[in-house]
């Protein structure tokens, strides 16, 4: 593997998954593997767990660990060839993405969907940036499209609680205040068709993810009819495709409640505005997976880096 920008890259999830399992087990193993190698993770948006948990997987592995919240600490970057920079923007990507490369054996990035232009975002600038003109690989911390870290420590979640040999596993929308990317949701379908599951993806109408992502996956637009009988249910916002990056309508009555919930597990990638994603019962209740699902993002991004540092 070259690079980690999509759950794509992954050649057998099983694989994957029991690989990070076991260094769960014991996450410092392989203390001698990233030794005198470093991590550059370059972030033009917020964290809390990609940073830290990414951060934990290095060091498990014996890595140093460089940071730059590279949007509001960087120089303004330039992604267009030949471009006359009279503007905004003081450095190009060739240069930036040479010079970070001298200085660490991966670099880590996290760009987020500006979702005002769907081409535009759908071309992954900077992550493509970066893989076109960096000279070590990159690892997705969630750009525009994808949030492959996630989804795979979403894999690891379900493969340790799930007893059954095909559970229903749903997705839902859910409500929010300000427009949401595609990225998580987009993961988490990319690594449930990688799955033995019932499947099934339930959203308002005019909320129906890329259909080039959902495949044949089916979607229900009656959550309560999606919900039932499920033993996973996997919430998320996110912003309208079709009427791209719009919140179309607030449908409050989507917040996931423990009675919608039933005897399913829930799950969230994090972070979650309560009582308007999610009521407090939920999240507070015995089926609540949200901080188990945090804590394998650790593991999630271990078995990506010591891949990288294998390979
Ligand atoms: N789930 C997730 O990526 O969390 P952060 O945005 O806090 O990194």
């Amino acid at each position: 593997m070259k690079h980690y920008l999509s759950i794509h890259d992954i050649d057998s999830l099983p694989d994957w998954v029991a690989e990070a399992r076991k260094l769960k087990e014991n996450p410092t193993a392989h203390k001698a593997l990233g030794s005198g190698r470093t991590i550059c993770l370059l972030f033009f948006n917020n964290s809390l767990r990609t940073r830290l948990s990414t951060q934990k997987a290095a060091l498990n592995l014996g890595m140093e660990v460089m940071v730059m919240n590279f949007g509001s600490e960087g120089w303004s970057l330039e992604y267009e060839d030949g471009t006359l920079m009279n503007q905004g923007t003081s450095e190009h990507i060739k240069e930036a993405a040479r010079v970070v490369s001298q200085y660490c054996d991966i670099v880590a990035i996290r760009a987020f969907a500006l979702l005002t232009d769907k081409e535009k975002d759908e071309a992954e600038v900077v992550l493509n940036g970066f893989k076109k003109y960096a000279s070590v690989p990159i690892v997705n911390m969630e750009g525009s499209v994808a949030h492959p870290l996630q989804a795979l420590a979403d894999a690891i979640t379900l493969g340790e609680q799930n007893t059954k040999t095909r559970p229903k596993v749903v997705l839902s929308w859910a409500p929010h205040p300000k427009a949401l990317p595609h990225a998580v949701a987009n993961s988490f379908v990319q690594m449930m068709q990688l799955q033995d599951a019932d499947f099934v993806i339930t959203n308002p109408k005019g909320y129906d993810l890329n259909p080039d992502i959902v495949n044949n996956v089916p979607i229900e637009h009656d959550q309560r009819k999606a919900c039932e009988d499920a033993d996973f249910i996997y919430v998320k916002n996110w912003s309208s495709y079709s009427d791209y990056g719009q919140v179309l309508h607030e449908d409050s009555d989507w917040m996931m409640t423990q009675e919608k919930l039933g005897k399913a597990q829930f799950m969230h990638c994090l972070p979650v505005r309560r009582n308007v994603v999610v009521e407090d019962a939920v999240l507070d209740g015995t089926q609540s997976l949200v901080i188990e699902q945090a804590n394998n993002r650790t593991y999630a991004a271990q078995v990506v880096l010591k891949k990288l540092l294998e390979s």
